[in-house]
């Protein structure tokens, strides 16, 4: 990748997932309050199932902490301490071990012994060449393990690449790229209340008949929108009423989009061309089985189980190589690209040899724009890490 769209990239990125773990560890809910979702809860009635439901499983943590804590059936759920994972293949994730040494090597380098405050917002493997790669063969010693790493320091981003085993730092020129780190938490936590410093935000909260301590507001979808915004971190706000219903999404205070600088904490623009759109009503957008008026005789309150009696019918050797059928891959996450699917192979069918089929795809190269362009959405997406 061209190295000057090297950043903008990396600020795109995540920016959905981060959205989603963020509205799931931030926001706020109404408790569950009826028993009727123990029924709907999985793990009743699958052994297999250990997925947690944040709706569901609220007022049950017995249930719901044992399933993930003591899983039923050993046989299924091997419990794996990753602390003590080694790589195995030239293309697998950093190791916690890794992550800790790569902390200890910067610890001491001069950018980050100064007093300013720091953050990594990416600590990845940085992977060797394709070439070596490709030569590499199960049974080789492990090609030269390096981190690569990015770093704001004072309001500066810095592009690092961490030699593991010699413990050597090379700083990358950054002066001449454009683009910024992708958002923290730390970043999303703040735009939640950034946007109430500035009385005229707080003003037409207030015109639009929405108090202010019904107020949800969420960094949305990041983005790069033209020469004004170049050099400073800037993240677009959409707020919503929470007034009445557990479902904010459902009340959004449509045409007003707070321009923010994450930097600064400061409000750069607000934009506010929906004053005569209406928030819509609360009635009838909460989606949780409790609050559902259904007719009795469309009761659901059936389990339902999706289970493989027999196991998957995939293997996964060394942590992750995946062999599935005739095919076989590398898989791991990142948290840039999604999940990395490299080296895949099918087995020919003509010539029984495995042959290669693709080096490496993201799950994120799927971008879903909305496409409406208006100033309210056209920065909008889904599922769109760019
Ligand atoms: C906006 O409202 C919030 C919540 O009531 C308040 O804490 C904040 O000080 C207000 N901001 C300004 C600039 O008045």
């Amino acid at each position: 990748m061209e190295s000057r769209n090297f950043l903008r990239f990396l600020a795109i990125s995540l920016s959905v997932s981060l959205v989603l773990f963020f509205t799931w560890v931030h926001l706020p809910y109404a408790p569950q309050p009826n028993t009727t979702t123990d029924l709907l809860y999985c793990s009743t009635n699958s052994p297999w199932c250990t997925s947690k439901n944040r709706f569901q499983s609220i007022n049950k943590p017995s249930t719901a902490d044992n399933i993930l804590e003591k899983p039923p059936n050993p046989k299924h759920h091997k419990v794996h301490n990753h602390e003590s994972d080694t790589p195995h293949h030239p293309l697998d994730p950093l190791t916690i071990s890794e992550i800790n040494r790569v902390r200890t090597i910067l610890k001491s380098h001069a950018l980050f012994r100064s007093s300013s405050p720091f953050a990594f917002h990416s600590v990845v493997l940085e992977e060797p060449d394709k070439t070596l790669v490709l030569q590499w063969k199960k049974g080789d010693s492990l090609l030269p393990r390096k981190a690569a790493v990015v770093a704001r320091v004072a309001g500066k981003s810095h592009v690092l690449t961490v030699d593991i085993t010699t413990g050597e730092v090379a700083v990358q020129e950054t002066g001449s790229r454009s683009g910024y780190p992708t958002m923290t938490i730390e970043d999303m936590t703040s735009s939640t209340w950034a946007p109430l410093s500035n009385a005229d935000f707080n003003r037409t909260i207030i015109q639009r008949g929405v108090d202010l301590q019904d107020l949800a507001c969420l960094p949305i979808s990041l983005g790069w929108f033209g020469e004004s915004e170049e050099n400073r971190r800037l993240i677009k706000v959409q707020c919503y009423s929470m007034e009445g219903t557990a479902n904010f999404y459902m009340r959004p205070i449509e045409g007003l989009t707070v321009l923010l600088d994450m930097d600064s904490k400061e409000v750069v623009e607000i934009s506010d061309k929906g004053r005569d759109i209406p928030i819509p009503k609360a009635a009838n957008t909460d989606y949780r089985y409790s609050a559902q008026k259904i007719n009795p005789e469309m009761m659901f309150v059936n389990p339902i189980s999706i289970e493989q009696p027999k196991g998957p019918s995939f293997t996964v050797e060394d942590e992750h190589l995946v062999k599935w059928a005739n095919w076989e891959f590398h898989l791991k996450p990142d948290p840039r690209a999604g999940v990395i699917v490299s080296r895949a192979k099918v087995r020919d069918p003509d010539s029984g040899e495995m042959r290669d089929v693709m080096y490496k795809g993201f799950t994120s190269e799927l971008f879903v724009p909305y496409m409406d362009p208006t100033d309210a959405w056209y920065f909008q997406d889904v599922y769109g890490c760019g």
